[in-house]
């Protein structure tokens, strides 16, 4: 079997969302109103992999979109327009600083005597300070949201958006912080319909039990629970045999979006290979940036890989005005996003 490796033929056979028009219509407009700002395309949490057609079953992994969400926010802060393309009920920007309450907005709540409900005194600043630049964002029309779901939607999506986005050239910046899955199971081998975990439906049991002397008996091995009445077919494995996802980043470099900023992050869980997979990246894809974390410590240190092979790692101190660090990765970034800008100005 040959590996598709520019990625032309998995979005040739696999299907892009029914949403996909519509969004680039949003994502034009959204372009269109902000002529003259910067504009980030944060990407944020994790892609599914159906197992079957009609989804009842799918492969997950652990982001919650934490990082994108909060990455959002800081852009939105240093005057960015933001596309926040992120998987659907993962974090968002703002709603995101109460998405993890046991009682969600709830808890921040009380009612006075007459009835009428408000923030809870406790927490009246935080809730107004957060809830001011989310008005103040919504107002100025600076932040879009476009949900994904499967890793097929997110790379239709991801191309779609990228094309349009390189209409504004270096202002353009891509914050690739989603989880994007590795593998998944092509069209042609993937169930239509619920895979079964017996051949139940096929058999019908009471006339194959072992020892009937029925022409189709099956073997007692093939029962679950063989003196209960009807007898149980004993569950099948599920192997399940999965493709490698074609990896996009040369062609969203090289073609989509070849004047814009391109930012990826490199998660692994072994220390060891961290740096030299960053570095492995940044020669494959000639982007400009990666920003590494391990699982167990992203949300306490990053190393920023850059194409010269320099390594600058970045800590949120334990004390001090900076409570997460995406307020340290994203300035960083920023800056690194103005040198880009100046450097292909003086090149036109
Ligand atoms: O959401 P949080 O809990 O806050 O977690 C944040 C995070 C750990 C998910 C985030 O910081 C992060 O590291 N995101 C990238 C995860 C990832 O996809 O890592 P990777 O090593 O599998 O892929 C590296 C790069 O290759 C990514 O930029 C990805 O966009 C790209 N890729 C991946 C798969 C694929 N088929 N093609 C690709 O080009």
């Amino acid at each position: 079997m040959s590996v598709d490796l520019s990625g032309d033929q998995y979005f040739s056979s696999n299907p892009a969302p029914d949403s996909i028009h519509r969004h680039a219509e949003l994502v034009r407009d959204f372009i269109a109103s902000h002529p003259d700002r910067r504009i980030a395309l944060v990407t944020s949490g994790g892609t599914t992999v159906p197992l079957e057609k009609r989804t009842v079953r799918f492969i997950d992994n652990f982001s919650a979109g934490t990082r994108g969400a909060k990455s959002a926010e800081h852009f939105l802060d240093a005057g960015y327009a933001v596309i926040f393309m992120h998987r659907e009920f993962s974090l968002t920007p703002y709603a995101q600083h109460w998405s993890h309450l046991k009682d969600g907005f709830l808890g921040l709540l009380t009612e006075d005597p007459t009835g009428v409900v408000t923030v809870d005194s406790e927490r009246q600043q935080e809730v107004l300070r957060v809830f001011r630049k989310y008005k103040k964002t919504r107002d100025d029309n600076l932040l879009l949201l476009i949900p994904f779901t499967t890793v097929t939607d997110y790379l239709h999506e991801l191309r779609s958006i990228a094309r349009l986005l390189d209409s504004v050239g270096s202002n353009g910046l891509l914050y690739l912080a989603a989880a994007v899955s590795d593998f998944f199971i092509p069209p042609d081998r993937m169930s239509e319909h619920k895979i079964q975990s017996t051949d139940a439906a096929d058999a019908t049991p009471t006339d194959k039990v072992a020892g009937k002397g029925g022409e189709n008996d099956l073997a007692e091995e093939e029962f679950d629970n063989f003196d209960s009445c009807p007898p149980v077919l004993r569950s099948k494995r599920l192997v399940i045999d999965l493709d490698p996802v074609p990896k996009f980043l040369k062609a969203l470099v090289e073609a989509w979006a070849p004047g814009c900023m391109v930012v990826s992050f490199k998660l692994e869980t072994d220390p060891n290979l961290l740096i030299e997979k960053a570095k492995i990246a940044l020669a494959r894809y000639q982007h400009d940036l990666v920003v590494g974390n391990l699982l167990e410590t992203r949300q306490k240190e990053v190393v920023f890989v850059t194409p010269g092979g320099a390594e600058e790692w970045i800590r949120l101190p334990k004390t001090g005005e900076v409570k997460e660090i995406e307020g340290l990765i994203v300035p960083a970034i920023i800056r690194l996003h103005d040198e880009y800008i100046k450097s292909h100005d003086q090149k036109k």
